[in-house]
């Protein structure tokens, strides 16, 4: 019979990586692997953990694989259809954040164009409980992983189906928008290359230069933000200063950009 020991020894996958799909197959803890690490293992779900890894090795992104991704602390379901969350995207929503605690803002309307899985108006609305948070989508298929994701971690967001600012429609203007577009430029060869071969491609690519939703975005947010409103959207590592002209010559102020981690400027916005 199988153990976790032998399945581990076996794998050609980064042993981390055997520990995820495993957990994931057993439905246990890391500390489970430990402490049972020569217990036989369910012929079924050595299976099952081999067809698993066998995806795993040809590309396919592990969070699809397990179903899900850690964001602000969260746990987000996610799937082929959805982008996966990036760690990068977390800058976008503790900027929004810093503008919410802002005094004066006693019931803020916030806006999430492209939500995805939803984990930027998500995160917004379980750390902000008092901002009404109304987030849109042009994919049926993200959304409905976005509502679920809202229902499994108890926030209330407005999830609306359409093109960026079209079903807001009627709406109240808004405090804060943000952003985390697609801003790939079509020929771009990291379109071909790792996680991003298996994300959907509406959701990476703008399909021209990588700033047509990043331009609409921006010309669309001066009509739907209230005076002193923010607009922040998420951008490429070489994009801030294309974005930050962009949003100069549309009327912004105070336009400026923050940077990741890695020192990569990542995020850009500007207030009306
Ligand atoms: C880069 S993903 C961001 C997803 C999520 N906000 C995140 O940060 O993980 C861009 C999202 O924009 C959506 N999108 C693309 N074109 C759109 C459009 N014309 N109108 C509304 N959403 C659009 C995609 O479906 C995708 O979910």
């Amino acid at each position: 019979m199988e153990t976790v020991r032998g399945v581990l020894a076996g794998s050609q996958l980064p042993r981390l990586e055997t520990q995820m799909l495993l957990q994931h197959v057993l439905r246990v803890p890391r500390s489970w692997l430990i402490a049972h690490d020569t217990d036989p293992l369910d012929p079924q779900a050595v299976a099952r953990f081999q067809r698993l890894a066998g995806r795993r090795l040809r590309g396919e992104p592990m969070a699809y694989l397990v179903g899900q991704r850690e964001f602000m602390g969260h746990e987000f379901k996610v799937g082929p259809g959805v982008l996966i969350p990036r760690p990068e995207t977390e800058l976008l929503v503790e900027t929004a954040l810093r503008h919410l605690d802002k005094p004066g803002l006693d019931a803020p309307r916030v806006l999430d164009l492209g939500t995805g899985s939803g984990a930027v108006a998500i995160s917004i609305a379980l750390a902000c409980p008092r901002a009404r948070v109304v987030a849109t989508d042009v994919s049926v298929q993200a959304l409905a992983v976005a509502a679920d994701n809202a229902r499994n971690l108890g926030a209330e967001v407005e999830f609306l189906c359409g093109n960026w600012y079209e079903p807001i429609a009627g709406q109240p203007r808004f405090d804060v928008i943000v952003s985390n577009p697609p801003y790939i430029a079509a020929s771009d060869p990291h379109l071909e290359q790792g996680d991003l071969r298996f994300e959907p491609r509406g959701a990476l690519t703008d399909g021209g230069d990588g700033l047509g939703a990043l331009e609409i975005i921006t010309r669309g947010a001066t009509s739907r933000l209230r005076p002193g409103g923010v607009l922040w959207m998420e951008h490429g590592w070489d994009q801030a200063p294309a974005v930050r002209s962009l949003l100069q010559s549309t009327g912004f102020r105070q336009v400026g950009s923050s940077s990741d981690l890695a020192g990569i400027e990542r995020i850009t916005g500007g207030s009306l």
